[in-house]
């Protein structure tokens, strides 16, 4: 018998609670490494996908701790946004948390996340075009979000999704990002 395909539904407020279990962390054996050329005010930086020598593993440095569930029930509550969460056999298997930035006409896409063990069966992408729908339908011009340089799985998914590199940011997180391997990039989704 074929398992249940998992429910996009809306979030409600007793989800965030169940957002704890979600495993949304990941491990990549390449990161894309940030080179820079130049100085001054002539500087240029590529991003060159390399292996590493160990695999990154992000452990649960995605997991949704009280702060960041709180944060999740603060943006819930503002109304504005779009949240849904992705459910399957009575688990909270994924998430996607947008809400408007009106000042620039544009949606902030705060979390897109499968649990480890719903990946690779299209429901990123469908989360995805569902943001942009919405986007779109509200009049925004574009979806921005945030990843790192070592998320490479995120990154080509959001390459594939037709988001375009928007920026690079060498010290984002700390002062040392380049060289740590974690440097903060930055994508938009063009909506008109
Ligand atoms: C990124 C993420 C949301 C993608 O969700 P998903 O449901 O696995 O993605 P889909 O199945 O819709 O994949 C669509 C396409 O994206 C690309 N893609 C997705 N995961 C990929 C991976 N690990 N490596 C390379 N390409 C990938 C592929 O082109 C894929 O199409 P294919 O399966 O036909 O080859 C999911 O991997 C995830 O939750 N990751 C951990 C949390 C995270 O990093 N979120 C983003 C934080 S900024």
């Amino acid at each position: 018998m074929s398992a249940t395909r998992p429910l996009i539904r809306p979030m409600t407020e007793t989800d965030v609670p169940r957002l704890a279990d979600m495993r949304a962390g990941f491990v990549s054996p390449t990161a894309l490494q940030v080179e820079q050329t130049g100085s001054g005010t002539e500087v240029g930086w590529r991003l060159v996908e390399r292996a590493l020598p160990v695999p990154f593993d992000k452990g649960h440095g995605y997991d949704f701790d009280a702060r960041e569930r709180a944060n999740v029930l603060a943006r819930l509550r503002q109304g504005d946004g779009l949240h849904l969460v992705v459910e399957s056999e009575g688990r909270i298997v994924g998430v996607l948390d947008v809400t408007p930035r009106h000042w620039n006409d544009t949606a902030w896409v705060w979390n897109i996340m499968l649990d480890q063990g719903v990946r690779r069966q299209g429901l990123g992408s469908e989360l995805f075009t569902r943001a942009a729908t919405w986007a779109r339908g509200q009049g925004y011009r574009a979806l921005v979000l945030e990843t790192q340089s070592n998320n490479v799985p995120a990154c080509k998914f959001y390459v594939r999704m037709g988001c375009e590199l928007d920026g690079i940011r060498c010290a984002y997180y700390t002062n040392r990002d380049v060289a740590r391997g974690e440097v903060a990039l930055f994508w938009v989704y063009k909506l008109v």
